[in-house]
């Protein structure tokens, strides 16, 4: 169908009005099967998009899929790296972004200048790159990861292997903790959703919940790591939850993930860990929170915008990232 691109162009998203009468939950239902279209989304999503997604998940299972899906069309209700990764896996494809703004303050945070002189200083390193990073990022990268499988790619590698980490800081610096490895520089950059949540408030909190757990996300700050009683991503702390018998979490990650622990855990009570200045609602990710029914709707009625990126970008970004799915699935993850 067509549609003037000039307000993609302006906007970033198709802004076209939708029929008040249209049940969009059966119209995207409607136009996913007509149009041989998968619906991946991220736990971070609204819950009325993680209640019809195909498939819902963190970033690595969600790149797992883009690898191996049939499907023509895959819409991702995510961030703007991880819809560039599913590109990246299956460029044949027509990858859909409801909202091309949907980016990433931790991506932003390692520009490819910024990486290039850092990467520069350290010549006989291995770069590992977390999948928070633009496909540019991916091109100068050996190995990619995610919080899901970062401290097991590390340990993967010889001790002796010199390693450069990028770009988020607290999670290149857990992962050095963990891996008990002196041999790995860390690059400076960081999500400022994970940095907003207070070590201060947290301890408060804990003083009013004494049988809460502290689960954390490895993006928070080190002292919020060492009080937590689990690290972990996103489905690390999901599945955390519904094996561990504890009552109460207090849950230091961006809220829309509590939408699947209270699902599967009815009976038990998720905290949001509170950030440093309570009137920010930093506990939200901004970007993640770009993505509506109304915009997915209308970029999959109209097939837009889609991620594109240049031959030689989608060849050497491949290679990092099909180290990591090849590792991961050799160590079964
Ligand atoms: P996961 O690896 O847990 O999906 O985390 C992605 C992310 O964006 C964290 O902020
Ligand atoms: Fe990026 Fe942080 Fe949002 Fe995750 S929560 S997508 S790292 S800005």
């Amino acid at each position: 169908m067509h549609v003037n691109n000039y307000n993609i162009k302006e906007k970033g998203f198709i802004d076209s009005p939708i029929d008040p009468k249209i049940d969009m939950v059966e119209e995207i239902g409607r136009m996913k099967k007509e149009k041989n279209a998968i619906l991946l989304a991220h736990y971070y999503q609204t819950n009325d998009i993680q209640n019809i997604a195909d498939f819902l998940g963190d970033s690595l299972k969600l790149s797992q899929v883009a690898a191996e899906t049939n499907a023509d069309i895959i819409i991702f209700a995510g961030v703007h790296f991880m819809a560039e990764t599913a590109k990246i896996l299956s460029p044949e494809k027509q990858v859909i972004i409801p909202d091309l703004n949907a980016g990433c303050s931790l991506a932003d945070s390692c520009p490819p200048e910024e990486f290039k002189k850092f990467k520069d200083k350290y010549p006989d390193h291995t770069v590992i790159s977390y999948v928070n990073t633009t496909a540019k990022i991916k091109t100068m990268t050996d190995i990619c990861c995610t919080s899901t499988n970062a401290l097991h790619i590390v340990n993967y590698l010889p001790k002796e292997e010199n390693i450069l980490f990028a770009p988020d800081k607290n999670l290149g610096n857990y992962i050095k903790r963990m891996s008990g490895r002196e041999n790995m520089v860390v690059y400076p950059g960081s999500c400022h959703v994970h940095e907003e949540f207070s070590t201060e408030k947290i301890v408060k909190l804990k003083n009013d919940y004494p049988n809460a757990k502290i689960i954390a996300h490895p993006e928070c700050e080190k002292p919020i790591l060492i009080m937590a009683d689990h690290v972990g991503s996103t489905s690390s702390l999901l599945k955390f939850t519904n094996k561990d018998d504890a009552r109460q979490y207090i849950v230091a990650t961006e809220s829309g993930i509590i939408h699947q622990m209270k699902r599967q855990n009815p009976e038990k009570q998720f905290i949001v860990a509170p950030p440093k200045d309570s009137t920010c609602g930093c506990s939200e990710c901004n970007f993640m929170k770009l993505i509506t029914m109304e915009k997915i709707y209308n970029s999959l009625k109209y097939e837009q915008p889609t991620v594109e990126l240049d031959r030689q970008t989608l060849e050497q970004a491949k290679k990092p990232i099909k180290q990591m799915l090849d590792i991961s699935k050799e160590l079964n993850l």
